[in-house]
């Protein structure tokens, strides 16, 4: 078991991401290390351990010191030997033959849930020589740092959200039978969301699944949404995790939007392991 003293925490920016030295998550942890790792959760909203060295098995019994573990959409990424862990791949196919990057555009998990998952986790297994970072942008930054007006327009929104929208220019791969029959048709999701356990503000939004906006043409909607994202996602509200092998990543999808970066040589493997963990109805 970890003792508490040995575990350290090194924030990997400003405001998002910390890196956590000194816990095996083979292992046990104790109530004191998973109070404190539940903390540096909230607190930076990426939680990078390092040196993981885990089966599928043992990557689901570590992430339940987080959470309860949340049913992906997708069942033909499940790992057959432990099903409720996926796995991200850059070697996958659409059914149209071309390559399928997962993740390839800012967007927060499953937002067209009514509970969506509070986080995603990712355990590198094997990575490109270089590139393939996963790109954060932290809403609740964004959020802080937007005009009063604009706080004041968007205040009290409400969007749509919906498995694939019918204006996003990203495509997604087609769902299982049953996964269709797990995916709810729509849910309406504030556009500012308060983080259940801080308090904090943040954005809350998604350019792959928000429909519209209620009560809005969307005439008005898209470009308010577009402007929404193109303040969020400068530079100073970003995080890139320049991954290593045996990082096991949980980021925070309450508060944070991601994205995977497809900017390496396809011959080479990109493969992790996922999971998700439930998260509350959002307010
Ligand atoms: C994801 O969006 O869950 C994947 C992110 C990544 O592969 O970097």
């Amino acid at each position: 078991m970890a003792p508490t003293d040995t575990v350290t925490l090194t924030p990997l920016s400003a405001h998002t991401g910390v890196e956590v030295t000194g816990v095996d998550l083979s292992k046990p942890v104790d109530g004191e290390v998973q109070a404190r790792l539940n903390k540096a959760f909230v607190d930076h909203s990426v939680l990078v351990l390092r040196d993981q060295n885990l089966t599928p098995h043992q990557m689901l019994d570590a992430v339940k010191l987080f959470g309860e573990v949340f049913q992906q959409h997708n069942t033909k990424f499940a790992l057959p030997e432990c099903p409720l862990i996926h796995y991200i791949s850059n070697q996958d196919k659409y059914e149209d033959g071309t390559r399928y990057i997962p993740g390839a555009g800012y967007h927060t998990d499953h937002s067209n849930a009514v509970a969506p998952p509070k986080a995603t986790v990712l355990l590198a297994i094997e990575l490109p020589s270089s590139g393939g970072d996963t790109q954060y942008v932290n809403l609740q930054e964004a959020y802080d740092g937007l005009p009063e007006e604009t706080k004041r327009r968007i205040d009290g929104l409400k969007a749509v959200q919906v498995y694939q929208n019918s204006h996003s220019t990203r495509k997604l791969t087609g769902l299982t039978v049953a996964a269709k029959a797990s995916v709810s048709d729509s849910v309406i999701h504030p556009i500012v969301r308060t983080h259940p356990e801080s308090g904090r503000k943040g954005l809350y939004i998604n350019p792959i699944r928000i429909e519209n906006i209620i009560g809005m043409d969307n005439s008005e909607a898209l470009p308010l949404l577009d402007e929404l994202l193109a303040h969020a996602t400068q530079d100073k509200y970003q995080y890139y995790h320049k991954w290593r092998v045996g990082d096991l990543a949980m980021w925070d999808n309450r508060c944070l939007l991601h994205k995977a970066n497809a900017d390496y040589s396809m011959d080479e493997m990109r493969y992790l392991y996922r999971v998700m963990l439930q998260g509350d109805a959002p307010y």
